[in-house]
């Protein structure tokens, strides 16, 4: 098979319906693809992976399921297992080594761009004017998107080997074009 973005986004929709999981994954996708042109590597390959880390949580919304019972779904699909392994590996249960740049990336890309966006919902402008500053003032505060792991934030920026503070703006700036498609108020 082809591995492309759109391929990725085939799947992605055939077994996600809800739209609330469809704009996580690509507020991610937004970032880990991102990285991927920073970095120079296979961009298909980053966006599909991204696009499909959690492709299985509508039908395994549990931890003893997902994703890990999502991966025979790829593979019977034909991706490769560098895009599969690196999905299984976003999973802290798994205790998978983050060993690729791809695996780092998307781990640290997964909670701090739903992050972000939770950030951006309760803004008059969305992200437009967001700084990491008022980011971080955010994650400090345990009732604000209480369902993101902090720790996993801080430690997806350390593995990744970036600082938080960058780490976020280039979040931010990623996420910006798409933060129409994301719910997102954008200046006029
Ligand atoms: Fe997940
Ligand atoms: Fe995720």
């Amino acid at each position: 098979m082809e591995l492309t973005r759109d391929r990725a986004w085939q799947t992605l929709t055939t077994y996600t319906k809800s739209e609330a999981l469809l704009r996580h994954a690509l507020a991610v996708e937004a970032g880990v693809g991102a990285y991927a042109r920073k970095l120079g590597e296979d961009e298909e390959l980053w966006h599909a992976t991204a696009l499909l880390h959690d492709f299985d949580y509508e039908i395994h919304p549990t931890l003893d399921k997902h994703p890990q019972d999502g991966a025979p779904i790829l593979r019977e699909q034909g991706y490769p297992e560098e895009l599969i392994e690196a999905v299984l590996s976003h999973a802290e249960h798994l205790a998978m080594p983050r060993d690729t740049p791809l695996k780092k990336t998307l781990f640290a890309c997964d909670e701090l761009s739903g992050f972000i966006h939770a950030c951006g919902l309760v803004r008059p402008d969305g992200i437009e004017t967001l700084e990491p500053k008022s980011v971080r003032k955010k994650l400090k505060q345990p009732s604000f998107a209480a369902g993101v792991h902090r720790e996993e934030v801080y430690r997806g920026a350390e593995e990744l080997g970036v600082d938080l503070d960058e780490h976020i703006a280039f979040l931010i700036e990623a996420l910006r074009p798409i933060a129409q498609a994301l719910g997102l108020r954008t200046p006029p």
